[in-house]
């Protein structure tokens, strides 16, 4: 039987996509090989979001070609997801080797042509996760971006927003629960904005809330324009949505949101904030933001740093601005020098993270309910988890708690995650 081994680069989103893929290939024959050196297939899932990413994929598909060819046995070779998308079959005369590229918008089509016509995508990896039994399992809910936020090349590479149907994922959960999962985050570039034509996002979370035995609901990414008072009650009121909220700012200045066309204010995304604290006073919310956008001022970088200090986000992805090709960004002068962006960068990082300590910290002593995903490796051996926000919890336990929520008390905290005890 030939093997099959995957290396993801990228979103949850990518994620997803090498699992769907992955299972098609199962039902095809192949098993999953332990390492890429052993494999017969290598396929590398790719993005695109900043330039870095495509040097890091790139130079992982560079050291696959030549390991394969001075093999005795060369493994096939296929790259997947947004750069595919991308730079199409520019990146096989780029880097010779490379046996086959699969877009980003290929890769459900690819994927249903390998089951067979009569099952579509999502409902073959319904079927065929049936071996895996995930305890926390990743469900797109819709494809693509209509946004176009102008630094962004996501809407080019993945194409036009699109929403799955609410009984198509709907029976994908159960399919999913039936097999042990316990936890499911459903995934969009813009989740919030999902319509299938007869349910917005509120409603298929009530509709998702109504799943037996589903333990827990989570959700990314929700854009501010969507994030409506509706959706927060939604998640106030229903026990098994988790009190995470992620929120891409992406800037604490209204002229900078301006150009990056993200559609709300610094005003109106703070007033979004105070919603959800008063709706979901325990809820942990994080961001996306970036510095050094074209025409970004110390003015304009100031208003980040005093967003953050106002809102205290448990947690941030933090990003330095990289000029993509295509977009509307890139007709603008990438002006904040290189160094600026690390300086303003760095000053960012530092502010975030001890804002992160604080909020870990101020979990001691607390009691938490925490699901239960797998042990860590190494001598400890110690149970890895969550809480029903996004914060990430210890425990010594010699039972198998896979799959289970406990109720735990947070005895310590070492900056990013807390140490519990059984209570
Ligand atoms: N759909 C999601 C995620 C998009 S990509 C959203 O709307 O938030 C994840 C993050 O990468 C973005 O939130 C943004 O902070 C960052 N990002 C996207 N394009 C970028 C670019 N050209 N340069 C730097 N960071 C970028
Ligand atoms: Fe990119 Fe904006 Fe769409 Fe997110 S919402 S994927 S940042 S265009
Ligand atoms: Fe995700 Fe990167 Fe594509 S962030 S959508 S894998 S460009």
């Amino acid at each position: 039987m030939p093997s099959v081994f995957f290396e993801t680069f990228g979103c949850q989103m990518n994620i997803a996509d090498s699992n769907m893929l992955a299972h098609a290939l199962y039902a095809k024959g192949y098993y999953a090989a332990d390492d890429s050196a052993s494999a017969d297939l290598i396929v590398v899932n790719t993005c695109s979001v900043r330039e870095h990413a495509e040097v890091r994929a790139k130079a992982r598909i560079v050291e696959y070609v030549n390991t394969k060819k001075k093999s005795a046995r060369p493994p096939e070779i296929w790259v997947i997801g947004c750069m595919a998308q991308r730079l199409g079959a520019y990146l096989q005369k780029e880097i010779s080797g490379i046996d086959r590229i699969i877009g980003a918008k290929e890769i459900v089509s690819f994927t249903q042509e390998l089951c067979g016509p009569t099952r579509n995508a999502e409902a073959a990896i319904h079927g065929e996760r049936k071996a895996t039994g995930l305890i926390s399992a990743f469900v797109p809910i819709m494809r693509g971006c209509n946004n176009f936020c102008s630094y962004c090349i996501v809407p080019y590479v993945r194409g036009k927003e699109t929403s799955i149907s609410a009984a198509e994922i709907e029976k994908d959960i159960i399919g999913l629960v039936e097999n042990g999962t316990k936890e499911v985050t459903l995934l969009g570039q813009n989740v919030n904005s999902y319509n299938d034509g007869t349910l917005d996002f509120s409603g298929l979370l009530k509709k998702i809330h109504s799943v037996p035995d589903l333990l827990r609901i989570r959700f990314t990414t929700s854009h501010p324009k969507d994030c409506t008072d509706d959706l927060l009650d939604t998640v106030a009121q229903r026990p098994k949505l988790c009190r995470h909220i992620h929120l891409p700012v992406q800037s604490g200045s209204t002229r900078i949101l301006d150009l990056m066309n993200r559609r709300y204010t610094r005003e109106t995304y703070l007033q979004r904030i105070e919603a959800i604290k008063d709706k979901i006073p325990d809820a942990d919310i994080s961001t996306d933001v970036m510095v050094g956008f074209p025409g970004e001022t110390d003015k304009d970088f100031e208003e980040t740093l005093s967003l953050f200090d106002q809102v205290r986000f448990t947690s941030a992805f933090m990003f330095a601005y990289s000029v993509r090709e295509g977009t509307e960004a890139a007709k603008m002068d990438d002006d904040v020098p290189v160094s600026i962006k690390k300086e303003r960068l760095n000053r960012l990082i530092s502010l975030q993270t001890a804002i992160t300590k604080e909020r870990y910290a101020a979990m001691v002593g607390k009691n938490m309910d925490v699901l239960f995903l797998e042990r860590q490796r190494g001598k400890q051996k110690l149970w890895i988890g969550q809480n029903n926000g996004c914060k990430r919890a210890l425990l010594a336990c010699n039972d198998n708690v896979a799959g289970m929520i406990l109720q735990v008390r947070a005895i310590h905290s070492s900056g990013m995650t807390l140490v519990t005890e059984r209570i």
